[in-house]
């Protein structure tokens, strides 16, 4: 039995349709998912649509500003307003493509949180820093510019997915072991400065996670859910990797 509620999200990345809005939300309302908490990140546009269905639904990005001459940016209230309960921050194809920085991650984090959503906060290695052993003290950097902003209480209505970029996208899973090493080193760290937000953070796998996989890497005692790419996409695999963290 696990200490923390399940979660499974899928990030669709910039894919879909209103199609695979309906098809996702048929494919989950169809089967008891009562113990997993289940999440959609879907492209802008499809937001609401997602929402008439009744899915619960996130942004896969904020814009750190208040509503302004930002043109282009997507304002967290009106994600509120909307009725979008959690939003990404820190995508490593948000820090990779559109270069954001770890302080101006921590700026999104505090936006989305002081509009009511729930970050989710993504952190992670590429290969050549895993190879130069130093995803621990990447991750940490990450994270701490968020603690070092906003103070180690921040986290506890946030939840963190670990990613580590050179298994998104790639097939390339990290192995149970490898994501679990990296899940504790992550709550220990944190349970240094405050055990309680410690013992009731989310934290989530992602990186090629897919229904052959899912459920191993969910057994682990430090992963509490997985944050789904490409398999989010397919109605059944995604519904049956949910299945897989009850
Ligand atoms: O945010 C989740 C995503 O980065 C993982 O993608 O396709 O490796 O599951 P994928």
């Amino acid at each position: 039995m696990k200490l923390r509620k399940q979660m499974v999200a899928g990030n669709w990345k910039m894919n879909g349709s209103v199609e695979l809005v309906n098809q996702i939300a048929n494919a989950i309302s169809a089967v008891e998912l009562d113990k997993v908490d289940v999440v959609v990140f879907p492209p802008y546009p499809l937001l609401n649509n997602a929402l008439q269905n009744e899915l619960v639904v996130g942004a896969q990005s904020v814009s750190e500003h208040e509503a302004g001459a930002y043109t282009g940016e997507i304002d967290a209230q009106l994600l509120a307003e909307l009725g979008c309960k959690y939003t990404l921050v820190g995508h490593s194809e948000r820090r990779s493509i559109y270069g954001e920085s770890d302080e101006v991650v921590a700026s999104k984090f505090q936006r989305a949180q002081c509009q009511g959503l729930i970050p989710v906060l993504c952190v992670g290695e590429s290969e050549q820093e895993r190879e130069q052993n130093l995803t621990e003290s990447v991750v940490s950097r990450q994270i701490d510019a968020v603690i070092n902003k906003l103070g180690v209480v921040s986290l506890v209505k946030s939840v963190i997915a670990y990613e580590p970029v050179w298994a998104i996208g790639t097939g390339k899973t990290a192995t149970p072991e490898q994501a679990q090493q990296v899940h504790k080193f992550i709550r220990d760290k944190i349970a240094s400065l405050d055990d309680a937000v410690s013992q009731s953070l989310i934290l989530l796998y992602g990186g090629s996670v897919n229904e052959k996989n899912s459920e191993l890497l969910f057994a682990q005692p430090d992963i509490d859910g997985g944050l789904v790419g490409g398999a989010s996409l397919n109605p059944d695999s995604f519904v049956n990797i949910c299945k897989s963290a009850q």
